[in-house]
């Protein structure tokens, strides 16, 4: 028997990515979302991904995770249903889900901090299920979605949910890069690729990517760093210092979040310099004050606020932005267990982002 479109709305169960608890998966029937608030939104999923996040998740190091929660922060799909007081959308409006939820009312979304909105902020996933599943609700619709403009390709569009406005607000935005400046990007990641993508719209005269990885150095390469440096061998801090005449960097944009990276970051910004943190860390990190007293450095953090999603949406439209080329691997959706595979071996499998696509829908 053939299953339609059509049989597929009707449905009450749905195919879904299910956290069971440290180090185990299911790919497993779920109930079909409903609108629970009247700002709702309920989107039928066509492109999705999966982040270094969600391995965090599945190894048991965000604990707060609740077991039989779906998992995923980003995706692209079609409106199917909306509550009575979304007003910007419409049944069947393509649209771009932001992987921070937003009332666009309180006094933090007013400032533009979206990332801490008081009813919302990273709450795909960490409160409520997220989008690696045929179907997921979405909070706040008016405010946490994006219209997708019909020639937009979904899988660019797809990282406009978390890594290009992360990578483009917490590292290249904090770093304050501008036309001429020095900038180290410490993380060749999705993330740190991201920001070096961004960085490009402020003409930079140098990026210096610095990785383990050979592999994703050479991907930096190709989408436009000038150095790369791999620190293996723990020599990363001489490298950019000689690279850099002894000067050191205007931005170091830390990508990886580890004690490690910040304190390259620590030791390679020149007098004057920015360190923009964009890695989530797990340990306390060593700040090296009785150096940088009097170092006229600025240090930032930042949880992504997805509020320059639309310009950066803007530059995906025009083509001034190609993010599709960080897309390494494509599966079906219903190929998740594999893709989790690929990407939980992203270094053997020269894996950046994988993205999961939904024919059916
Ligand atoms: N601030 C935010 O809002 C925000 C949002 C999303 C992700 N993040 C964080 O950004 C960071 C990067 O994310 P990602 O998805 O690109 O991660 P990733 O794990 O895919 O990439 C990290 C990269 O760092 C490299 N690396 C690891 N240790 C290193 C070291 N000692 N020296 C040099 N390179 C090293 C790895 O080879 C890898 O290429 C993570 O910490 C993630 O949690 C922050
Ligand atoms: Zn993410
Ligand atoms: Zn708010």
């Amino acid at each position: 028997m053939q299953i339609t479109a059509n049989d597929q709305t009707k449905a009450t169960t749905m195919k879904a990515l299910v956290y069971h608890g440290p180090g185990r998966r299911a790919w497993e029937d779920r109930p079909k979302p409903t609108i629970i608030e009247a700002t709702d939104a309920i989107v039928r999923i066509t492109t999705t991904t999966i982040c270094g996040t969600d391995l965090h998740i599945l190894k048991g190091d965000l604990p707060t995770v609740a077991v039989g929660r779906i998992l995923g922060h980003e995706g692209v799909g079609i409106i199917e249903e909306i509550g009575a007081n979304v007003l910007s959308f419409h049944k069947g409006d393509k649209v771009i889900i932001s992987c921070v939820t937003s009332c666009g009312r309180c006094s933090f979304c007013r400032k533009g901090m979206y990332s801490h909105c008081s009813t919302g902020g990273w709450i795909l996933v960490y409160q409520i299920d997220g989008t690696q599943a045929e179907y997921v609700r979405i909070p706040y619709a008016d405010n946490s979605l994006y219209a997708q403009p019909p020639e937009t390709d979904d899988e660019a569009a797809t990282m406009l949910s978390d890594i290009l406005p992360t990578g483009h607000e917490c590292g290249v935005l904090n770093g304050q890069v501008k036309p001429g400046d020095v900038v180290a990007i410490v993380g060749a990641g999705p993330i740190g690729l991201s920001a070096l993508l961004t960085a490009q719209l402020y003409s930079p005269a140098e990026i210096i990517m610095i990785d383990l990885d050979d592999n994703r150095l050479k991907v930096a390469l190709s989408l436009g760093a000038t150095k790369m440096v791999n620190s293996s061998d723990g020599k990363a801090v001489e490298r950019v210092m000689a690279l850099t005449q002894g000067a050191g960097v205007d931005a170091a944009i830390e990508a990886v979040g580890v004690p490690a990276t910040f304190g390259i970051c620590q030791a390679i910004v020149a007098a004057g310099g920015r360190i923009a943190n964009v890695g989530v860390h797990g340990k306390p990190v060593e700040l090296h004050l009785e150096t940088l007293w009097s170092h006229n450095i600025t240090l930032t953090t930042r949880l992504v606020d997805t509020v320059t999603t639309p310009m950066l949406l803007k530059t995906v439209r025009s083509g001034r932005l190609n993010p599709k080329k960080l897309v390494s691997h494509r599966f079906e959706l219903s190929e998740m267990m594999k893709a989790y595979d690929t990407f939980g071996n992203a270094a053997k499998e020269h894996a950046l982002k994988v993205v999961l696509k939904n024919t059916c829908a």
